[in-house]
């Protein structure tokens, strides 16, 4: 079954959906798929948000970072168990290459870490060096356990 058969429809993230995106980035962060989050850093970074709901439920989310410079990530990607393979993911990254088009003054890259780069490569993003991008080693990766053996792959994408 795919999204649009699953009625999944994007929003921005409102003070809301908060307890079910930590639910669903707790859920992943034990396991070591994403950063963990906090409801305060949530809450002061909202409007970076997205979030995939089926009805009432949500189902999905993913953050568009500044980091200055014009320069995004990606992050805090996740799908619930029970709606992966059917395009959410896909079409949650969409979105966010949608929002940094739509940015003043223009997004120039957007950027992430990630263990699953093909989703990102079928969307146009092309492979890179993490050194490419310092403000993210220094605000995230330096305090990472897997720092010295890191078993993600950088990918940018210009717009
Ligand atoms: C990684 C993650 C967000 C992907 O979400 P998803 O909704 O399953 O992603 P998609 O369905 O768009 O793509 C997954 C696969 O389904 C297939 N697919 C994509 N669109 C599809 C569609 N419309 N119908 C059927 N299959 C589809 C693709 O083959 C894709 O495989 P690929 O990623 O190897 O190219 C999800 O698995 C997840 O939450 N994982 C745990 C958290 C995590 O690892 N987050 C970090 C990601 S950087």
């Amino acid at each position: 079954m795919n999204s649009s058969e699953l009625q999944v429809k994007l929003y921005s993230a409102a003070a809301e959906d908060i307890p079910a995106m930590l639910r669903l980035l707790d859920s992943y962060a034990k396991k070591q798929l994403v950063l963990p989050r906090t409801a305060v850093d949530l809450q002061q970074n909202l409007q970076n948000f997205i979030v995939a709901r089926d009805g009432e439920k949500l189902v999905g989310l993913a953050a568009l970072r500044p980091y200055g410079d014009g320069f995004f990530e990606v992050r805090s990607l996740a799908v619930a168990h029970g709606y992966k393979n059917a395009g959410v993911g896909t079409r949650l990254v969409n979105a966010l290459l949608e929002k940094a088009r739509a940015l003043q003054p223009p997004a120039v890259k957007v950027f992430a870490l990630t263990k699953r780069p093909h989703l990102f490569l079928r969307l146009g993003f092309r492979m890179a060096f993490r050194e490419r991008f310092p403000a993210k080693i220094w605000t995230d990766c330096l305090l990472c356990p897997k720092y010295d053996n890191c078993d993600e792959t950088a990918v940018e994408y210009r717009l």
